[in-house]
């Protein structure tokens, strides 16, 4: 959802960033570690990262912590990541609480082991009144996946009468995505040297400012956050037109 407004409040600082922590698996490689410690390593990497994020006052972080495709993987390794997402909520919660960060997740709850999908709609419940950090973890989160989803939604509501296609604008298809009441994202960082997106947020990167960054996501800290930042506020943003900001959706019309 791009709101009307929003990038002329605050045009150098992003609100929204979404993170594609990636290389955790070439972390440990290079130090002939298994996977897993990669992984656990990323953890604390999220951690420090959240914290940076206050301080740094951005208002929501959206970071890939299991895609759709993630499944491909061997089962063994989709426990271990299954395993770090019930210690990352189970331990970390009451602290993100403290904070006032408040922890949404997107993606599908289908396919995931009950205790998960019953530990994430708890995480929500407990923080969904808080107003600092809006931590958004896409969790078993594929973005064609999403929009497919939004799709079918709203052709089953045009055949209940519900809905008047010919209406509908990109408000009104946004408001059926993951991410209905969540801006669109300013700066989308990938790690590890890839350069792709990898099904992450497709419609709502429209107009991200996309940094690629060679750090491994283990290694990833406060300093390259801030780096990250330092080179969105380099970028002009001209959402298509010819000035430095965000045309109001009045004027997108
Ligand atoms: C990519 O590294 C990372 C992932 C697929 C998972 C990201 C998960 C974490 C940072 C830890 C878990 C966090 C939570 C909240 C559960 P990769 O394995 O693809 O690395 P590689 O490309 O170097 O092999």
């Amino acid at each position: 959802m791009q709101e009307a407004g929003a990038h002329e409040e605050c045009s150098d600082a992003p609100r929204h960033v979404a993170i594609i922590m990636d290389g955790n698996g070439r972390w440990a490689a290079k130090r002939g570690l298994p996977r897993l410690e990669g992984h656990r390593r990323g953890v604390e990497a999220l951690r420090r990262t959240v914290r940076a994020a206050i301080e740094l006052e951005i208002r929501y972080l959206t970071i890939y912590s299991f895609s759709s495709e993630n499944w491909r993987r061997p089962a063994a390794e989709i426990g271990d990541l299954f395993g770090l997402l019930r210690i990352f909520v189970r331990r970390d919660l009451a602290d993100l609480h403290a904070r006032a960060v408040k922890v949404r997740f997107i993606g599908s709850r289908q396919g995931l082991p009950a205790d998960i999908a019953d530990l994430l709609g708890e995480a929500e419940n407990l923080t969904c009144a808080n107003e600092g950090l809006t931590l958004v973890v896409a969790f078993n989160y594929g973005a064609r996946q999403e929009i497919l989803a939004a799709a079918r939604a709203i052709a089953q509501a045009a055949r209940r009468g519900d809905l008047e296609p010919g209406l509908l604008d990109e408000q009104g298809f946004a408001a059926f995505l993951d991410t209905a009441g969540i801006p669109d994202p300013d700066l989308l960082i990938r790690t590890s040297g890839e350069q792709r997106l990898s099904n992450f947020l497709l419609w709502q990167s429209a107009y991200a400012e996309l940094v690629f960054m060679p750090v491994l996501w283990p290694d990833f800290d406060g300093a390259a956050l801030a780096s990250a930042i330092n080179e969105f506020r380099s970028r002009d943003r001209r959402f298509g037109g010819l000035a430095s900001r965000a045309p109001s959706l009045k004027e997108r019309a």
